[in-house]
């Protein structure tokens, strides 16, 4: 049975920009809003990686929050449905790990410090003994604190901390982004193998798309707030059909014809103080019309099982 577990509904987070009040009556500067995250929806099925891509400031980590339920949405909710009626449990693995460990604490403390209360000292050591070694660590490593570990190794720490949780979604914001690439490679493996192995849902941010291919089953691609493309990841690599995912995926290096000629991005992302009207992709895009200068597009369903978000491309699905 395919349960879904957390269901984001017509989500929006507003932040206040503004120049602080004296400043603004000095020089008469309006308040300023940032939008985010706007209109945003998407379901996550359990035992599954929903991957959110797009480029920096574009609101992936604010939704990562919002998920969390350590920020509240000024629009729209997050459905958070736990297994069989339970509240749903997250825990979040940040880029660096280095901020969720406390330093002065030997890791076998950090690992066991979300552990049910009612489990005592003995279950306890034994459950942190097992975690290290299912993350690809030893036992005895439960003395040493983080600064005795690489970065990979504190991300495993990190991961098993997730795990002591016994969370019901990994929320994983760029978890490897800081690591060299084949330690990368490992810590992408095990979060995979963990997945088969255990049957976790994960919640995947990042910019690189390489990696979110080889993580993720659904895929969302956002710009400036909003969703412009969602779907099937293998679908979306394979047919992607809003001109900012073709062109986000023509950036992805390309194993097989290295050389090949690509089209630049025309101009710089706009600021998300100042959203240009109708679809925010317009300046950028190479297929707008006045239709896309004046209004937003609703994020549609397509035959294939994709959801898009362009006046431009119709339904008609090319295989
Ligand atoms: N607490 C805040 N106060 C004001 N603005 C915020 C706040 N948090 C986020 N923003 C703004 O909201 C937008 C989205 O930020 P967010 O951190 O979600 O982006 P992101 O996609 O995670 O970027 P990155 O890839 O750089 O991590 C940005 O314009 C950011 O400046
Ligand atoms: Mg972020």
């Amino acid at each position: 049975m395919v349960a879904v577990i957390v269901s984001a509904r017509d989500l929006g987070r507003s932040f206040d920009a503004s120049a602080p009040l004296i400043q603004r009556l000095l020089t008469r500067a309006p308040r300023l809003t940032v939008r985010a995250v706007d209109g945003v929806s998407f379901d996550v099925t359990e035992g599954t990686t929903f991957a959110i891509v797009g480029e920096s400031g574009c609101g992936k980590s604010t939704v990562t929050r919002l998920v969390a339920g350590l920020d509240t949405p000024t629009d729209g909710e997050v459905q958070r449905l736990g297994r069989m009626g339970q509240p749903l449990r997250t825990q979040m693995v940040f880029q660096d790990p280095v901020g969720s460990l406390n330093p002065r604490w030997r890791v076998g403390r950090s690992i066991a410090e979300p552990m049910p209360l009612s489990m005592d000292a003995a279950a306890r050591f034994a459950r942190v003994s097992e975690l290290l070694e299912t993350v690809g660590l030893v036992a005895a490593d439960v003395a040493k604190f983080p600064h005795e570990f690489s970065g990979g190794q504190r991300q495993r720490i990190a991961i098993a901390r997730a795990l002591a949780a016994e969370a019901d979604l990994l929320l994983l914001d760029e978890p490897t982004s800081a690591l060299d690439v084949s330690v990368q490679a490992q810590v992408l493996n095990l979060l995979k193998d963990l997945q088969e192995r255990l049957g976790l849902t994960y919640l995947f941010i990042s910019h690189n798309l390489a990696v979110v291919r080889f993580m993720a089953d659904r895929l969302a691609i956002m710009y400036l707030g909003r969703l412009v493309e969602e779907g099937p990841a293998e679908r979306l690599f394979q047919a992607p059909a809003h001109p900012y995912t073709r062109q986000l995926l023509d950036t992805v290096p390309d194993v097989a014809n290295p050389r090949r000629n690509r089209e630049p991005l025309a101009i710089d992302i706009p600021s998300p103080l100042n959203l240009p009207p109708g679809c925010t992709f317009h300046p950028r895009c190479p297929l707008a019309t006045d239709l896309c200068r004046r209004v937003v597009p609703e994020l549609r369903s397509r035959p294939d099982g994709t959801r898009i978000a362009c006046h431009a491309v119709t339904d008609e699905v090319v295989s």
